[in-house]
């Protein structure tokens, strides 16, 4: 367990907390997401509250090292001022003159935010001397950045080393729902694992098939492990050279005693777009012109039978195309299943938090992660470099 802001004394200390605020913007450089941003808030406000001076700092996207205005944390001071209701200053640079002047007098509740860390190419270098100036800004740092915790760089793990090291609320409850998930869960415990490909989820998949009672594959990848059952999947997305690792899978989900469920209908189009011809068939039945672009409604009953019976239910990725309306049907159903169930439902970030927004049932899940990346390491069973730099408690 590690020690949290709950378990030090930040009152008048300077605090230093690495966030995710790595939101999505859209051409105008508007939010389209402030997800992110208001995960965070638990932890600031709590050191607003008790009286710390608190200096924030996160990374926008991937600048590479240079000081690019599209990366500016700007829209972000503005969102977190807003959201916070006191004026959050925003510093020209990280550990520069700015950063210096703007951190050196400060009052107690005040709030600085840190230029994007990611303007000065020593941060993913995971550099010394840019972890020594950080720290040297503050008293105590605490990271809440679990979006960003699989990085070990220099804001993320490196900083560490020179300051009496926590975490925040965020990472907190990430740890909380994911690993009780993973290593003590309520049975039965069925996962969803959808996205296009198999290789991105291996690890991941290897890693609950020691933990569910039931796997449900979905989405692209479902494709490789159907061709691997010797079925014709048409033009459905494939990895070729992942079809004996599909074979791996099954049979070890047979070995563990873990029920692998595929889908038994799909629902195909002509060619990958909204307005594609379309229908449903049995998985048995896919022809050489057509490609699977959802699951179809026989899976969704069968799907629904099994999460009705559960008490853990973990989703990550998205069960079909569902960026196009025309083939988000099986995904919202499922979200709509679990927004409905009563167990405990975890989305493991990335595309299937954006699928559950977006059906607009995210305030009737447990927990959505606000990791991607991040998530999907935790998930495989990683140690994240950002977590295991933190104090025991
Ligand atoms: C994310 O969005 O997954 C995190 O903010 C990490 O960003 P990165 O993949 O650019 O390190």
């Amino acid at each position: 367990m590690k020690k949290t802001i709950r378990d030090i004394d930040v009152s008048g200390k300077k605090v230093l907390v690495r966030c995710d605020f790595n939101v999505p913007q859209d051409e105008n450089g508007n939010i389209t997401d402030i997800r992110r941003i208001q995960g965070a808030l638990p932890t600031i406000r709590y050191l607003i509250d008790n009286n710390a001076k608190v200096i924030l700092c996160s990374h926008l996207g991937r600048p590479k090292g240079e000081v690019k205005k599209e990366f500016s944390l700007l829209p972000v001071q503005k969102e977190l001022s807003k959201e916070l209701g006191i004026e959050v200053k925003l510093a020209d640079d990280i550990v520069g003159k700015s950063a210096k002047e703007l951190t050196k007098n400060m009052k107690e509740r005040e709030v600085v935010l840190l230029e994007n860390v990611r303007f000065d190419k020593r941060e993913e270098a995971n550099d010394k001397e840019l972890s020594k100036e950080l720290a040297s800004l503050a008293d105590i740092y605490v990271n809440d950045a679990f979006g960003t915790a699989h990085r070990a760089h220099s804001s993320t793990a490196g900083v560490s080393e020179f300051l009496p090291s926590v975490s925040g609320f965020l990472i907190e409850k990430e740890i909380k729902f994911l690993g009780e998930a993973l290593n003590n869960p309520e049975r039965p415990f069925v996962s969803i694992i959808g996205g296009k490909k198999v290789s991105d989820k291996i690890s991941v998949i290897n890693n609950l098939l020691e933990k569910v009672d039931v796997l449900i594959i979905g989405g692209g990848m479902a494709y490789t492990f159907l061709k691997s059952e010797g079925l014709n999947i048409g033009k459905s997305i494939c990895e070729e050279d992942k079809i004996d690792l599909a074979k791996e899978l099954i049979e070890k989900a047979k070995e563990k005693n873990v029920k692998l469920l595929l889908p038994v209908d799909i629902k195909v189009a002509k060619e990958f777009s909204n307005e594609a011809e379309s229908k449903v068939v049995a998985v048995d039945e896919i022809e050489d012109e057509w490609e699977g672009m959802d699951i179809g409604p026989k899976t969704i009953e069968e799907y629904k039978n099994i999460l009705e019976s559960a008490k853990t239910i973990m989703w990550n990725g998205p069960l079909g195309v569902f960026e196009f309306d025309n083939f988000a049907y099986g995904t919202n159903k499922i979200a709509e299943i679990l927004a409905n169930s009563n167990a405990i439902t975890i989305i493991g970030g990335g595309d299937s938090a954006a699928a559950i927004e977006k059906a607009g049932y995210a305030d009737k899940m447990t927990h959505i992660s606000t990791g991607g990346g991040a998530s999907l390491e935790f998930l495989e069973g990683k140690k994240l470099p950002g977590i295991e730099c933190l104090l025991e408690k």
